[in-house]
């Protein structure tokens, strides 16, 4: 897979005290429980010889979640570098380090760049994309099986949560922007392309959708 860049100012925010923060919180309390949904919905078939594409997926704690479940082999994508060494550390804890491959690649932009996976996952990951449905179009391209990925509801309190952390990136010089793309449209872009909504989980702050192939 090739190399890739930081265009949106990802390093900014999801930086070294975001990355630490995430892993320190997995070895204290496990997956959090909209993690723990997907994990749920992709591990629902036999996981064996399984390969997971994590897109967004930070320190790859849904990763090393599904291989300890009996997935053969994870890949983490990133924008951001930051998560690299907590990721390895904790990948080395779960035993799992050599099934375990992290490259920073833009999968929208850079399709040809990722090998097809059988399970695909973002969480917390479309909220921070400006172009949902080249994001999920490029997931749901690069998925044999099962994917999931979470969000945050649309409704006008969501949209003024964003609107006034977006004002305050803006204020501090960043380049962030976070996103609230309608759910119906997110699924459409992955129902075009043959897969099928199984779950629609609509939790207050995240919700989870999950389709099979
Ligand atoms: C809110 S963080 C969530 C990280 C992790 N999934 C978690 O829940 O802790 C969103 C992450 O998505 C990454 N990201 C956003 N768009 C991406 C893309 N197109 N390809 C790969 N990573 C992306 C960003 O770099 C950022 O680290």
């Amino acid at each position: 897979m090739a190399g890739c860049c930081d265009p949106r100012g990802y390093d900014e925010v999801f930086g070294d005290g975001f990355a630490r923060h995430v892993a320190s919180r997995y070895r204290r309390r496990g997956l959090d429980r909209t993690a723990r949904r997907l994990v749920d919905f992709l591990a629902e078939d036999d996981l064996s010889g399984a390969s997971v594409l994590e897109i967004g997926g930070g320190v790859g704690e849904i990763g090393v979640e599904l291989l300890r479940r009996g997935a053969a082999r994870a890949t983490t994508l990133e924008l951001s570098q930051a998560y690299d060494d907590p990721a390895r550390r904790l990948a080395e804890e779960a035993g799992v380090a050599d099934r375990v491959h992290r490259a920073v690649v833009d999968i929208a932009t850079s399709p040809d760049d990722v090998e097809p996976a059988d399970l695909v996952v973002l969480h917390r990951v479309v909220c921070c994309y400006p172009d949902h449905e080249r994001l999920l179009g490029a997931a749901a391209d690069h998925c044999r099986r099962r994917l999931a990925f979470s969000h945050p509801p649309r409704n006008p309190v969501s949209r003024g949560v964003f609107a006034m952390e977006n004002a305050l990136f803006r204020l501090r010089g960043r380049e962030f922007r976070a996103y609230v793309h309608r759910p119906q449209a997110m699924a459409e872009v992955v129902t075009r392309r043959g897969m099928r909504r199984e779950l629609a989980h609509a939790g207050t702050i995240w919700q989870v959708q999950g389709l099979t192939r």
